[in-house]
């Protein structure tokens, strides 16, 4: 008999360790979800204190992007303390009762990790300037011409006339991945967060971390490196060497039951299928959707591929909409009605799927926020800026005393508090859908309809998404629909059917 519990403790297991693929994942922007202490600067008691919304929202997890010590140059993912959390955002205790409040919620915890570089304040950085250790950063003698993805070389000149690497802002240093002393304490790194208690973590850039041999020159190709990353081979991104880490960490991650998403930008999906397996990360994010155009056939390109992704790799795939690097969905597809329409799809698909904290209240992108408060470090350098996607939550009027960032008076109107109660608000649109989402079953079955309109079958269930100018009839039982619909369904709007 107990073979039997043996077999069958271990098939439990393995089910509950995969709760990540279907899951619907919440990523916390720490510093804008929700404010604690009253300073302007949101932190983990703020988190803490929204777990039971984030628990009546349905969400299976969070996705913490860091909380770490930092300068904040890049809005925390410049690390100069990978084990400890920045003041500003609490105490390690304050985290230890994050996750198990969390926990107790049958909420499941990710935090960032970020390998590919630190922040320059990190001791090894310090460091290596002062001349010691310098072989754990890169650094050269003469620079290449690799660039910056925030604009600009992607070196800098310290004073002794040396240069050091790094693919994003100067004060982030990239990592030498050569260097044995990196692997180990990426490691411990992995291991102090996994004994607090995580259950994921998302890598940052995992792309990123080792560099072709000889460091070679791209070549004067005409336009900003950044923008082959996604067709062409980079010699700082995607290279194979990058694979042995994964295959180090793997075991590690096993240990603890614990998974794995990679942010990787790579030039194919059979590239991006290198990343997944039973000895590397678990999933990595498909920003294919997320580029996608409001349109049904961009939509059922970008779905169909990314099946065909997930076929290839063993693992289903992740839909993501907006993240904190992306101007927010309603104001990329230019409305709410579409925006909804989109979260009603991307909820219906197989895989998991990534919502941004504010996506469910509907929030826009704040374009309009003065160059003087901005912060990412890459508006100064290319002119282009990820701020207006991380302006703070509005939970009611007034939360907020000093925001780091101001909220728009438009909010006033749609703060989490208003809409708590209004049937018709997004946050209850955004809770029936993950709480529907559930009775999807199967694989999608294309169904053929007009032009501008997307529909597919999952079990006994359809959905059906109208792009086009003019309503289209429907038929069967409405579970829900991301606006008004009658026997037929508007422009812009989503819907999901059961059979009569
Ligand atoms: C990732 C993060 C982004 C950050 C960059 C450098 O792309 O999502 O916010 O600026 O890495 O760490």
């Amino acid at each position: 008999m107990q073979w039997l519990q043996g077999i069958l403790l271990r098939v439990t297991n393995e089910v509950a360790n995969d709760w990540w693929r279907d899951a619907v994942v919440y990523q916390v922007y720490p510093r804008s979800f929700a404010d604690g202490n009253g300073d302007g600067t949101g932190d983990l008691i703020g988190v803490y204190d929204k777990l039971e919304y984030l628990s009546a929202l349905g969400v299976d997890a969070i996705w913490l992007s860091p909380f770490y010590t930092s300068p904040l140059a890049d809005g925390g993912y410049d690390v100069a303390d990978y084990c400890d959390v920045d003041p500003r955002f609490g105490t390690l205790a304050d985290f230890d009762l994050l996750i198990g409040r969390a926990h107790e919620l049958n909420i499941r915890v990710i935090v960032d990790i970020v390998p590919n570089h630190s922040s320059s304040e990190h001791p090894w950085f310090r460091e290596a300037l002062a001349g010691i250790g310098r072989d754990r950063y890169i650094f050269r003698d003469q620079p290449n011409d690799w660039e910056s993805i925030f604009g600009g070389p992607a070196w800098t000149q310290v004073p002794d006339g040396q240069w050091y690497l790094h693919l994003f802002d100067p004060s982030q240093p990239d990592f030498n991945w050569s260097h044995p002393d990196v692997h180990a304490f990426f490691k411990d790194v992995l291991r102090f967060w996994l004994q607090r208690g995580v259950d994921g973590f998302r890598i940052d850039v995992a792309h990123g971390m080792i560099k072709a041999d000889g460091l070679p020159d791209v070549g004067a190709l005409g336009h900003r490196q950044i923008e082959l990353m996604t067709t062409a081979e980079l010699p700082y991104f995607d290279q194979d060497g990058v694979h042995e880490i994964y295959r180090e960490w793997r075991p590690i991650l096993d240990e603890y039951g614990a998974m794995a998403v990679a942010e990787a930008w790579v030039s194919s999906p059979a590239r991006l299928a290198r990343y997944i397996g039973r000895d590397e990360l678990h999933q990595a994010f498909n920003f294919d959707f997320m580029v996608a155009e409001f349109d049904a056939k961009s939509f059922r390109v970008v779905i169909e591929k990314s099946l065909a992704e997930a076929e290839l790799v063993g693992a289903p795939t992740t839909w993501v909409l907006s993240n904190h690097d992306k101007p927010r969905h309603v104001t990329r597809y230019g409305g709410l009605a579409r925006a909804r329409a989109a979260t009603l799809l991307m909820l219906s698909l197989p895989g998991s799927a990534y919502l941004y904290n504010g996506e469910e209240l509907g929030l826009d992108e704040v374009t309009d926020l003065p160059p003087e408060l901005r912060e990412d470090p890459a508006f100064l350098r290319t002119g282009e800026s990820r701020d207006g996607c991380r302006v703070p939550i509005p939970w009611a009027e007034g939360a907020w005393t000093n925001p780091w960032l101001p909220m728009p008076a438009r909010w006033d109107a749609i703060t989490a508090d208003k809409q708590e109660h209004d049937p018709g608000s997004t946050l209850n649109f955004y809770r029936q859908a993950i709480r529907l989402r559930r009775g999807f079953r199967g694989d999608i079955q294309w169904l053929d309809v007009a032009d501008g309109v997307l529909s597919f079958r999952r079990g006994d269930r359809r959905v059906v998404l109208n792009t086009s100018q003019s309503p289209v009839p429907i038929e069967g039982t409405v579970l829900m629909a991301s606006g008004p619909v009658t026997d037929t369904l508007p422009p812009d709007t989503a819907v999901w059917l059961a059979d009569r």
